[in-house]
């Protein structure tokens, strides 16, 4: 999508560098993608604790929560899920301009979808691939979902009725069923390390 017309862009004084260097760290996206119940809000959140605890200025925009609001017009389409892909890509774009790190919990279950927002963002990008199988998250079924998409109740459901499209080159790998939250924490601080974002 591009712009509406008429519109120029306006800079302000306060820029992205100046907001980085009061806040004390560069802007990011750690994009979590995968199948519910892989663990994406979970591992988000505990990032998120920690990186508070060293100070960091952070954010985690969660499907569940954002479809709340924002994108609570939108529903489990193909088009609908590239709709609220998109409109979290644009913010998730405007955090970072806020120099703030922020923690993405969305199936994005398309690659193209998740390319397109690599693209919006940048260099700044970071797609961590929840990498659970679905086995072990339909034997959690935290919500009861899986049951439900099971029984015909939900239509196109993630990974039983509609499709996931696993990353063909994240930056982070991260299986639940393997590692504990502690470790996949360790993990993307490790890379957010690697990539100079913290010290
Ligand atoms: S998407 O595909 O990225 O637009 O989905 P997202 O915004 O992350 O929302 C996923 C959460 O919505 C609940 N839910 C469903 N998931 C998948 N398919 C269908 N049909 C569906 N209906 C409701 C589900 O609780 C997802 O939460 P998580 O945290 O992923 O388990």
């Amino acid at each position: 999508m591009g712009q509406s017309s008429n519109v120029v862009w306006h800079q302000g004084s306060v820029n992205r560098g100046r907001r980085e260097g009061l806040n004390g760290h560069k802007g990011q996206v750690i994009w979590f993608t995968g199948l519910s119940g892989a663990g994406k809000s979970t591992i988000a959140h505990a990032v998120e604790e920690r990186l508070y605890e060293m100070g960091c200025r952070t954010y985690v925009l969660d499907g569940d929560n954002v479809r709340h609001g924002l994108c609570g017009d939108l529903s489990f389409s193909v088009e609908d899920r590239q709709e609220n892909i998109r409109r979290v890509g644009e913010i998730a774009k405007l955090f970072v301009d806020a120099g703030v790190i922020v923690l993405t919990a969305f199936i994005s279950p398309l690659r193209s979808d998740r390319e397109r927002v690599r693209e919006l963002v940048g260099e700044d990008f970071n797609e961590v691939y929840c990498a659970c199988p679905i086995s072990e998250c339909e034997r959690r079924d935290v919500k009861g979902m899986y049951q439900r998409a099971r029984r015909g109740e939900i239509k196109e459901f993630t990974g039983i009725s509609s499709p996931y499209e696993e990353p063909e080159n994240p930056e982070l790998t991260i299986d639940s069923s393997v590692l504990s939250v502690d470790d996949s924490v360790d993990a993307v601080l490790a890379l957010l390390m690697k990539r100079g974002v913290i010290v």
